[in-house]
């Protein structure tokens, strides 16, 4: 049975719900703040549900690499003398020199994973592993008002629940795993953000037939490694499209993630925001790497030359329906190239069917009412990243992530992750001055007018 209390009675300024990379980074902008002096400092606390440090941890399979400049860190487009950047890692780590000749802008994700643990190890002191936040609501009763704190429930792995308070909270919870409507994840079902743990789980032996649903770069990255694994097992790619579709991410269609790129978005008209959409999804959903299509084909050619085959693809084909039995499950297939659906039998089922935005409601709970939504429903978004109140700022919630209908194409990516930091600690200290100001002239005028 878990206890309740509260943390301590300190007023943070800003507690990060999260520590994924965007919360990193929110923290080395704050420790970086020109304002975050000895004398005044900026007081913040984060929490990560998760046990220790890890970013997609069950994705991390082997020769897998970014899919951004490792320029592109935790701090270097906002401060490029950061003491937190890849390239100090690498000095840290004395691979720079061996990093230089290796002539690549993509690391590894297990590199840039060894380079998240050891940005995050600098910051251990105010972040609290195993402790989910599992809701936000305003410290005091303030009727219709946004309050000036609020309260944080956290959640610990005993299942003791503490309060903290906070006059700014940052929500930086992640990608949400999807899964087709009406398929359940069991054992032999799986999402590809659970890949790892569940596939170490079984006897590879068990796994004679295996099957990835999805055409992006997590179906790719899993039929290749399924393959390369499973030397004795057959393998199906069930892809919607007719075939994979290349990532582009070539010079100019790259400028879509730059930092300047937010404001045209953001101060865009609809027209130009749906452009975007339209002309550069293909940056980032349902495409993949080149070097990983090019991996896969040549193993689909080898088994042509060799004449024996295990690794199919079923283009132009979804899942209709899934029926688990014990071990085995039946997958009934629609193709649009075959009149009659299909069945398949495996022995594992991996869903690489993406992820839904962040939506902050959950959190907020009742207290969502609070913060105005467009016409179309979606959480309205200052340009500082903070929800829109029907009633004014007071205290103020910040999102990294699920902010891609407001900021555009790179909310829930790294690309801008630096910049977006910086923006979000200028945003919380500037306000903390102004309700500073503000306090200070309260004082004043109540002084003048006991002295009158
Ligand atoms: P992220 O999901 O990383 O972190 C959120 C954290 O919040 C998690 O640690 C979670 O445990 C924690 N959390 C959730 N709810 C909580 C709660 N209630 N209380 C406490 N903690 C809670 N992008 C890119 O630009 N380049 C790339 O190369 C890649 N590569 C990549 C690989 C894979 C496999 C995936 C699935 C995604 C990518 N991405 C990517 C996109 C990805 O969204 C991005 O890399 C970051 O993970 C975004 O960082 P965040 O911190 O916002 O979320
Ligand atoms: P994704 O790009 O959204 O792709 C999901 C795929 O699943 C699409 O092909 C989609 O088809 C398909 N799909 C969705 N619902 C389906 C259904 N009901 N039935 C059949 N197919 C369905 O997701 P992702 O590949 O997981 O990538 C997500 C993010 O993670 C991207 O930013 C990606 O770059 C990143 N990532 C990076 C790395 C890396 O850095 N190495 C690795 C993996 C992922 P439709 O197009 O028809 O919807």
């Amino acid at each position: 049975m878990g206890t309740t209390g509260t943390h301590n009675h300190e007023i943070y300024d800003v507690v990060g719900i999260g520590f994924g990379p965007s919360n990193l980074s929110l923290a080395i902008a704050l420790e970086e703040h020109r304002a975050n002096v000895p004398e005044h400092p900026v007081k913040a606390a984060f929490f990560e549900r998760q046990p220790a440090f890890g970013w997609h941890r069950n994705m991390l399979l082997p020769s897998t690499t970014m899919q951004i400049s490792f320029l592109k860190d935790l701090a270097t487009f906002r401060n490029p003398v950061s003491r937190f950047s890849f390239v100090s890692y690498l000095h840290a780590a004395g691979r720079l020199v061996q990093f230089v000749n290796n002539q690549d802008f993509f690391p590894t994700r297990q590199e840039f994973h060894q380079y998240l643990e050891w940005a995050a190890s600098g910051l251990a002191d105010r972040v609290s592993y195993g402790s989910e936040v599992t809701a936000i609501r305003p410290a005091q009763d303030s009727g219709s008002g946004i309050p000036e704190h609020l309260r944080l429930e956290v959640r610990d792995a005993a299942g003791g629940v503490r309060q903290v308070r906070a006059r700014n909270v940052t929500i930086s919870t992640g990608l949400v795993p999807r899964m087709p409507a009406g398929v359940a994840r069991d054992e032999r079902v799986w999402h590809s953000s659970e890949f790892l743990e569940k596939f170490h789980g079984l006897d590879p032996h068990e796994l004679g037939s295996v099957a990835v649903v999805g055409a992006g770069q997590s179906a790719a990255e899993i039929t290749r490694f399924l393959y390369d694994k499973l030397p004795h097992a057959r393998v199906s790619a069930v892809i919607p499209s007719y075939g994979y579709s290349v990532a582009d991410d070539t010079p100019f269609a790259n400028q879509v993630f730059d930092p300047a790129a937010v404001d045209e978005y953001y101060f865009g008209t609809d027209q130009a925001r749906e452009a975007f959409w339209h002309y550069h999804r293909n940056t980032n959903y349902s495409v993949v790497d080149d070097e990983v299509i090019r991996d896969l084909h040549q193993r689909s050619y080898e088994e042509e030359v060799r004449g024996s085959k295990r690794l199919y693809f079923l283009n132009l084909t979804r899942v209709a329906e899934v029926t688990r039995n014990g071990s085995d499950t039946r997958l009934t297939l629609n193709s649009l190239l075959d009149s009659e659906p299909q069945e398949l039998h495996v022995d594992a089922l991996v869903f690489a069917t993406g992820y839904e935005g962040m939506d902050p409601a959950r959190l907020l709970g009742d207290f969502d009412r609070h913060f105005l939504r467009d016409v179309s429903g979606r959480h309205r978004v200052e340009r500082d990243y903070r929800l829109v109140t029907a009633t004014g700022p007071s205290c103020g919630i910040y999102l990294q992530g699920g902010t891609e209908h407001t900021h555009g194409l790179s909310s829930s990516l790294l690309s801008n992750i630096a910049v977006r930091s910086g923006e979000i600690a200028d945003s919380i200290v500037l306000r903390r001055a102004e309700q500073e100001q503000a306090g200070a002239r309260t004082v004043e005028v109540a002084g003048a007018a006991g002295r009158a």
